[in-house]
């Protein structure tokens, strides 16, 4: 079997944080025991782009005991867990990625899984389908998944340009995706992230958001209830004035830079945060990226401003400016809470990832019939999802009366 990681003997160390992962993850285990008995991917390749954290790998497990054959490449060159990628090859599934691998490895690494020839893509950011459409062009597969808002948004600029030549199901844009990954996985990895690199005290700190949508709200919401003072920056005024009835002071990156001590941002836009910032910004302040791509912070450009820059700890540079203020930059401006933290919790990425085996099997299931597009999970789906998962956490879910169904569904009745 081919495979490229960091060291086969992590393998064991894997396997045990594999396996602790998938107790924390009810949903996709009773995917994983129905795709046993009733094999819905048997002889169907699947060629996936993901990070390679044990929540994937248990992902990796259902969608081979569903009859796959799966290959994994890291769909970011810092997120991966190496122990993970050993006992994932342990298993007999061929993974190819290796924390800190540099562009070259990290695309040498998307083709040797094209070069499997999937029948179903699994992506996260749209990288290997971009790669599908560019260099890749031979291959055809039945379809692809996406797990990020950044993916459905470059996926949605080429099906409106007419380039996107599969159906791609955007996995993010599941209820039960991105109201609960985005916001409460995001919310905690991200804090978590920078709380490692750092160990800062987050209470009476000025944490400055940037961009409000599902992620940037978790990670508002979690600063705040550790008592940090929660400024957020936004361009859409929907969203920035829900920010302020949040209770947040929102205000422009401009107005924020000299207050923050910390700066988080998760836009999905590049360079929001810029030397026209930097400039103003306190001596000590850190810089963090959650945000799918590591263009948000202009790093380049701080970079040639910076007389010096120095690793302070782990996953923590110091980058010294011409008048001597320090500011600090977590996880080489990279995703923060996968760089310098483990990813979302096992708990959120159960729902995630159980929407990812269920677009599988649904791509599967409609071979030949769709159009290259973006679709989206049916409702029950996402419903199914939340049932088992609010089962698991011993939750009750009312039932409507059959009254309440009529009155509901009629029009006669008013006051
Ligand atoms: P979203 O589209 O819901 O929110 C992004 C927000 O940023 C929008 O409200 C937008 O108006 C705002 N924005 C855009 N440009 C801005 C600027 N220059 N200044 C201030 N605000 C600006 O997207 P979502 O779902 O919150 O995702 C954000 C990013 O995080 C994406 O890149 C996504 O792929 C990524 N992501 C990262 C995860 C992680 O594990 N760290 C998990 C899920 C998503």
């Amino acid at each position: 079997m081919d495979y490229d990681i960091a060291d086969p003997g992590l393998a064991d160390d894997g396997a045990r944080r594999v396996a602790w992962a998938g107790r924390r993850m009810p949903v996709l285990a009773t995917i994983r025991e129905r795709f046993r008995r009733e094999r819905p991917l048997e002889g169907r390749r699947v060629g996936a782009c993901l990070h390679v954290t044990a929540e994937t790998a248990n992902l990796m497990l259902a969608l081979r005991d569903g009859g796959a054959d799966v290959a994994l490449c890291a769909s970011n060159p810092l997120s991966t867990q190496d122990d993970v990628a050993a006992a994932l090859v342990a298993e007999g599934i061929p993974v190819f990625a290796v924390r800190g691998e540099d562009a070259d490895r990290y695309y040498r690494h998307i083709h040797a899984v094209l070069d499997v020839k999937p029948d179903i893509t699994m992506d996260d950011g749209a990288d290997l389908v971009t790669v599908l459409h560019t260099e890749r062009t031979e291959l055809a597969p039945i379809g692809s998944t996406e797990e990020t808002t950044t993916g459905v948004i470059r996926l949605r600029a080429m099906a409106e340009d007419g380039t996107l030549r599969l159906p791609v199901v955007a996995v993010n844009d599941s209820a039960t995706k991105h109201l609960f990954d985005n916001r409460y996985g995001t919310g905690q990895s991200a804090l978590d992230g920078i709380l490692r690199a750092s160990n800062i005290l987050l209470a009476g700190s000025h944490v400055v958001v940037v961009g409000y949508g599902d992620c940037g709200r978790g990670v508002a919401d979690r600063a705040d209830g550790m008592g940090a003072k929660v400024i957020v920056v936004e361009v859409d005024p929907i969203r920035a004035l829900a920010a302020a009835m949040d209770g947040y002071e929102v205000m422009t990156a401009r107005d924020a830079a000299p207050i923050g001590d910390v700066f988080i941002t998760v836009t999905g836009n590049k360079h929001v945060l810029r030397m026209e910032h930097f400039e103003r910004m306190k001596d000590g302040a850190i810089l963090a990226n959650a945000g799918h791509f590591d263009i948000e912070l202009d790093l380049d450009a701080l970079g040639k401003a910076a007389v010096a820059r120095r690793p302070i700890r782990a996953n923590l540079d110091e980058y010294e400016l011409a008048d001597g203020r320090r500011l600090l930059v977590a996880a080489e401006g990279r995703l923060v809470n996968l760089g310098a933290a483990e990813g979302h919790p096992a708990d959120v990425m159960d729902m995630s990832f159980s929407n990812q085996a269920l677009a599988a099997e649904w791509l599967v299931g409609r071979a030949g019939s769709l159009e290259p597009k973006i679709y989206t999970l049916p409702a029950e789906l996402d419903e199914e999802v939340a049932r088992i998962k609010l089962e698991s956490m011993g939750a009750g879910l009312e039932q409507l009366t059959e009254e309440q169904e009529r009155y509901l569904s009629g029009w006669q009745e008013g006051t």
